[in-house]
């Protein structure tokens, strides 16, 4: 199976991607988000100026990669990136991409992730593992390999196929294997394709509009989609087992919004059942609830740790940092009202944001410290905002833009 699984990204490395395109933008995402890695996995603790080593465990066609390896280097620090795919292929497009960005900080490798105990590399301070662990025949031992490569103090970003999301893929799957399980790949994407044109309405996949992206890109989306050899998805409770089962413990899961219940519940009565329930129960609540989870992303570190792992924004001396765009912009884009609107996938969750909101955001600039803001806004009130007002306002703030993904925390301007 693993041959089968290699010789598709050979022939379709995933996802499409033109080294030249380098030159016009970075991409960036989830896992592996360098303020995420701080946040979920280092406690924002974490100065990048030291030296680091992290592993891109099936890099594909260097998305993780890139994105990794141009943050370490705009920190300056002496990081060392490792790339490990079964593809040639794929690896080939990835390091075209890093050679265009002149990123210096990767080691390319070609082989299976299977084979990581032997080839020699030594530990790792973080693990990127996204789309991958779905494709292997037995996932829960790829993540066992991958947690014996992690420092103790490390942790693992992970992306897998949320199973509800994906709801009719799986159908089509099994009907195109019936159909034509070995023919060409010409044949079986022309199966595809005819079979896409023909579904009844009333089939999963028509009935799902959220499945649209890999069709987007051309016979490698087509491939990866209905016609992968090996192929699961989870939902959050399996996906915490899988993680469970590596010694590891689930420190975030991305965005976190989309694993609360009330994020889509207003409902008193429902909302006071669900608060008691512990964060994955509540999670793998949100996901039935929303059923529009196509993917799970997640940050894992080993269990005796998992307490310690996430900054916390009681904390005076950290520094929030804004994902995109800076503090006195975000400040301006508020809407009236003090509240904040998000959408994904079909739904739309408001957030109210605390009184303070817009002059908190205004004074955040990667530099300053909560200390440090409070400070500024308490001379402005003449002193009569105190701190404990002050954390509350933050946390609640902080509670709504890290939820939707836009602010993380950090002790360390380089961080
Ligand atoms: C869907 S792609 C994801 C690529 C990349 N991680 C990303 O998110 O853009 C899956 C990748 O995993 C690689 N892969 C599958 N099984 C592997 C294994 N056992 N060891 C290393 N790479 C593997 C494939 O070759 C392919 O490039």
């Amino acid at each position: 199976m693993t041959e089968r699984v290699r010789a598709q990204y050979e022939a379709y490395p995933y996802p499409p991607r033109d080294p030249r395109d380098e030159a016009k933008r970075l991409i960036e995402g989830s896992p592996s988000h360098l303020l995420e890695i701080n946040h979920y996995v280092f406690g924002g603790r974490r100065d990048f100026r030291q030296p680091f080593r992290a592993l891109v465990a099936g890099g594909g066609t260097g998305d993780g990669t890139i994105m990794l390896a141009q943050h370490l280097a705009d920190r300056g620090g002496p990081a060392e990136i490792v790339y490990l795919d079964i593809s040639a292929a794929a690896r080939a497009i990835a390091e075209a991409r890093a050679q265009q960005r002149k990123l210096t900080n990767i080691r390319f490798l070609t082989g299976s992730l299977l084979e990581l105990p032997a080839l020699g590399l030594g530990t790792f301070d973080y693990i990127d593992c996204c789309g991958v662990l779905h494709h292997l025949a037995d996932p829960a031992g790829g993540l066992a390999i991958l947690a014996a490569a992690l420092n103790d103090d490390g942790g693992i970003g992970l992306m897998v196929y949320g199973a509800l999301g994906r709801t009719g893929v799986y159908h089509l799957q099994a009907v195109l294997r019936a159909l034509a399980a070995d023919e060409p790949d010409a044949v079986r994407l022309d199966l595809a394709r005819r079979l896409l044109k023909q579904l009844p309405p009333t089939n999963w996949f028509a009935r799902n509009p959220f499945l649209q992206d890999h069709l987007k890109v051309g016979d490698a989306g087509l491939y990866d989609l209905l016609l992968h050899s090996q192929d699961r998805s989870y939902g959050v409770t399996e996906l915490a087992e899988l993680v469970t089962s590596a010694g590891l413990a689930i420190t975030g899961l991305i965005e976190p919004w989309r694993y609360e219940p009330a994020s889509y519940l207003s409902d008193g009565a429902l909302l006071k059942r669900i608060a008691p329930l512990e964060r994955i129960a509540r999670a793998a609540l949100a996901e039935r609830l929303a059923g529009n989870l196509k993917v799970h992303i997640c940050y894992a570190v080993k269990t005796a740790r998992a307490a310690t792992a996430v900054a916390q924004p009681q904390d005076p001396a950290m520094i929030p940092v804004l994902r995109e765009g800076s503090g006195a912009e975000t400040a301006g884009n508020l809407k009236p009202g003090g509240a904040l609107t998000v959408r994904a996938e079909g739904v739309e969750a408001r957030f109210a944001l605390p009184r303070r909101a817009g002059p908190i955001l205004a004074r955040i600039d990667g530099h300053r410290s909560l200390a440090d803001i409070h400070c500024d806004l308490a001379a402005g009130e003449s002193g009569r905002f105190e701190w404990p007002a002050f954390a509350e306002e933050f946390e609640r703030l902080f509670g709504v833009f890290n939820a939707v993904n836009k602010m993380f925390l950090s002790r360390d301007i380089n961080s």
